[in-house]
């Protein structure tokens, strides 16, 4: 049994999320929690709200609420929303935590010990018109990077690149628009990332296994261009992480807030210990997971994001665990996903342009969604979200594939033999040649499958999983018990009880992409036995002669193409 960590990019309070938002992180690193909980190993799926930063003071003046209250609401709004997509996180944490707090602290403190901070004075962007300095997003204007006109203080929207305030072409204030900005001078602290360049670019190029997707973004901004900059780390909100070294005040930096991108990540860690002191267990509880010198050296940690989030957690996020000197665990693997497109653009969060996850809950329940999604996750490219293609694969492998199995072989059991189990003494499945057969192809098919989901494979995983619901409906149109039960019952017995352990083979299987189904499935059968298929003969066995059972509920309703044409002019505009 190994220890998983996983962590999924915590999605900023200001608003509900897309469902391009959920499919590149949330959604696979759910899936790769439940496969691996059900494999056996312990886990530890974390993920948080990220409240710092300018775009939750925004959003809370827009709304006409203190900040704080704004995402203390918006907080139970989103972990309800997750827990609606049956996401399993054992922790939904909140970055403003007072565990964030100390941590954030206790992080900068260690960095400024080992000479990794650097206080300079700086040169900010004044608006005399809003009274104040204007922090990266409250500023937008032309990327010097690659010309996109809409690039943010912070961070280019289209080419990524990390950037300052005063790097934009053309600067104007979000707030209100002036362009009569001014530069003046503040002190802030940077983190001197450059100095961490050769650890990084050893340990990016020690990751063989990582995908492109990774390793391609962390290195070119290692080594293009001016290479690994150094950060500025601190901010002049109000809202946020109060600047101090450890415990200690920080002389010069009292008013100011850490930026949000150098306290989300230690969210992770601060989440976990969120869970833990919520569960009035001691501090060794969280910091197995963490601290190498506290039992974390065999934790294998894995984390799940978008591709705009790779650059911090490559080259930002690493340089304040290596520069801590101390024994915090560094990820082992990062999963990085490109974009989901909506119906021919873009989905964007600013112009409500797409499908929004309480919106989508709203039409129809998650596992449709989730199915949709992961078997269509933008792994090698982007990908595209049309209501033609949610339809007509929605129909075809949930409700045509897995839903007509179920369907088709519980009710003709019920028919022929009663709602349990039939036996057929004069059979058993080694003795035909049929479901030998099947068991070797399933067993072959299974094992791909597992290998597939341990690479975190999303869209291969989901077709191996299609392929393996086929070959049930493939084997009852061969095996045709309903022919067999006139002149061979004892025969149809037989093969109707195979098919009924199939539906909980597929319970357990399928339970990573789509948990309701299965926990319908299982119900069903009226069993908890979700024991994993190691070996696939046995597996078949599990559900013996005279073991009641029901026929469920159907599965999955089909999508009409009446409900299309109505979410297609739904969803058509944009949201207010
Ligand atoms: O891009 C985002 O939505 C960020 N809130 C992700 C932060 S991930 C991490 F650093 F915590
Ligand atoms: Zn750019």
């Amino acid at each position: 049994m190994d220890r998983i960590l996983i962590t999924s990019a915590i999605p900023y309070i200001n608003g509900i999320k897309h469902l391009g938002n959920l499919v590149g992180s949330q959604l696979p690193a759910d899936l790769f929690a439940r496969y691996m909980r059900g494999r056996g190993h312990e886990v530890m799926f974390i993920c948080a709200t990220d409240e710092h930063g300018t775009p939750a003071e925004l959003a809370a003046a827009k709304a006409g609420k203190p900040v704080d209250e704004f995402c203390a609401e918006m907080h139970e709004v989103q972990a309800e929303i997750a827990q609606g997509f049956r996401l399993s996180f054992d922790n939904f944490g909140r970055s403003s935590s007072p565990q964030n707090h100390a941590l954030t602290q206790h992080f900068a403190g260690k960095l400024a010990e080992n000479g990794y901070i650097r206080e300079v004075v700086e040169e900010q962007v004044y608006s005399p018109t809003d009274g104040r300095f204007l922090p990266d997003r409250y500023i937008e204007g032309t990327c010097p990077n690659c010309g996109y006109d809409s690039a943010r203080g912070d961070q280019c929207d289209n080419c990524t690149k990390q950037l300052d305030p005063t790097d934009l072409i053309n600067p104007y204030s979000t707030e209100s628009g002036a362009t009569d900005l001014e530069v003046r001078e503040t002190k802030h602290l940077h983190l001197r990332q450059s100095l961490m360049k050769d650890k990084l670019d050893a340990w990016i190029n020690s990751k063989h296994d990582w995908p492109i997707l990774t390793t391609s973004i962390a290195k070119k901004w290692l080594h293009d261009g001016d290479g690994l900059q150094d950060r500025g780390i601190t901010r002049d909100l109000h809202w946020g992480v109060p600047v101090k070294k450890g415990t200690e005040d920080w002389p010069g930096m009292e008013g100011k807030v850490f930026y949000v991108w150098f306290d989300a990540p230690i969210e992770y860690i601060a989440a976990t210990k969120e869970l833990t002191d919520a569960n009035g267990e001691d501090d060794v509880a969280w910091q197995r997971w963490w601290r190498e010198d506290k039992g974390a050296e065999d934790v294998k940690y894995f984390q799940f994001m978008g591709k705009d989030n790779v650059p911090f957690h490559t080259l930002s996020f690493p340089s304040t665990i290596m520069g801590s000197g101390e024994p915090w665990k560094l990820v082992d693997y990062i999963k990085s996903f490109n974009y989901l497109n909506y119906d021919g653009g873009q989905f964007s969060t600013s112009r409500g342009r797409g499908v929004f996850m309480d919106q989508a809950l709203e039409i129809l329940p998650a596992d449709y969604w989730r199915w949709w999604l992961l078997s269509h996750a933008p792994e090698s490219s982007d990908s595209e979200f049309t209501w033609e293609t949610f339809q007509a694969d929605v129909n075809k492998d949930l409700a045509d594939v897995l839903g007509n199995f179920v369907s088709r072989i519980t009710k003709f059991c019920r028919s022929k033999f009663g709602e349990e189990v039939p036996a057929s003494p004069e059979f058993a499945y080694q003795d035909s040649e049929q479901e030998t057969q099947l068991i070797a192809e399933l067993t072959l098919k299974i094992r791909v499958y597992e290998d597939n989901m341990a690479k975190m494979e999303v869209r291969k995983s989901a077709q191996e999983l299609r392929a393996i619901w086929a070959l049930g409906n493939e084997y009852l149109q061969a095996a045709a018990p309903w022919t067999n039960f006139k002149t061979n019952p004892a025969l149809a017995a037989m093969q109707t009880r195979f098919a009924l352990n199939l539906i909980r083979l597929y319970a357990v299987l399928s339970a990573p992409f789509i948990p309701d189904a299965s926990e319908k499935m299982l119900s069903a059968m009226k069993t908890e036995d979700n024991s994993w298929p190691s070996d696939v003969s046995e597996a078949l066995n599990t559900l013996l002669a005279g073991h009641a059972f029901e026929v469920p509920e159907v599965l999955f309703a089909k999508i009409t193409d009446e409900d299309r044409e109505i979410w297609q002019e739904k969803f058509s505009g944009t949201r207010d």
